[in-house]
């Protein structure tokens, strides 16, 4: 059986007071009515993350995510946030390749690869991050597309660590436009990427490997896209920011 996770990604919202607040809600709501398969991750900004993980230490359900890390261990990089100082506030996984990092920063799959390696060297789960812009999901190349992010920046790992990677298929024209994949297409190219990691690392570890959805995920369209086979969770952004929402995703499984 998979691991099921759903994440909430904050990305640049939620002053501390706010994050707070928000932490709070989903432990106190998640702690009677969520399966205890379903593992939550929580990904608020650098400056948040050694308070809210002082909230959420002493619940099992709960972990800590970063939106990022550098591609450097340490040295003269300007605002730049490492992998070594993530694990050292008890952060557990971190998202890695967003396209919002992709688009903004300029981020390469050969500059994710690194932060990748980066992040399995200091004990942190990467989310790797996927997905087509509306382009190329038009012009029919998105499968191959979104594999050649996936070879570009994971087929370097040797098994095991491979074995610690969830991916995050996140298509891009879906993502904070309120226009969700559908069950049919999200299930498609999770299978997809599936088949194609089993090519390269086996049907042992494909079939391990969580692959979450990520793009206007709503309490409304949760359960359908958690039902596909081949869906294990999601990556949430807009609707993690208010506690009954993401809770009732979570409660989706
Ligand atoms: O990281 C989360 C994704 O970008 C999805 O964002 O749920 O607001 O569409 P969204």
């Amino acid at each position: 059986m998979r691991q099921k996770i759903v994440a909430g990604n904050w990305k640049m919202n939620n002053t501390l007071d706010e994050g707070l607040k928000l932490t709070s809600e989903i432990i106190n709501m998640i702690s009677d009515e969520v399966r205890g398969d379903v593992t939550v991750v929580l990904a608020p900004s650098f400056v948040h993350l050694t308070r809210v993980k002082s909230l959420i230490k002493d619940t099992k359900k709960v972990h800590l995510a970063a939106q990022n890390c550098s591609e450097h261990t340490s040295g003269a990089y300007t605002g730049e946030v490492s992998a070594p100082m993530l694990a050292s506030v008890g952060v557990e996984y971190v998202i890695i390749g967003h396209s919002e990092r992709r688009e903004y920063f300029n981020e390469t799959n050969e500059q994710l690869a690194r932060k990748v390696d980066i992040a399995l060297a200091n004990d942190l789960i990467p989310i790797f991050c996927c997905g087509e812009a509306l382009e190329v999901r038009e012009n029919g190349l998105y499968h191959e597309f979104v594999c050649n992010q996936v070879k570009d920046s994971l087929f370097h790992l040797h098994d095991d660590q491979f074995s610690k990677v969830v991916i995050a298929y996140e298509p891009i024209w879906a993502i904070g436009t309120g226009k969700t994949a559908s069950s049919d297409q999200a299930q498609e190219m999770h299978a997809t990427l599936r088949e194609y990691i089993g090519e390269r690392y086996g049907t042992d570890i494909a079939e391990k490997t969580p692959i979450l959805y990520g793009g206007s995920c709503k309490p409304d369209n949760a359960k359908e896209l958690f039902a596909c086979k081949d869906v294990d969770g999601g990556l949430i952004g807009g609707a993690s920011l208010k506690s009954r929402d993401f809770t009732d995703i979570i409660k989706s499984f």
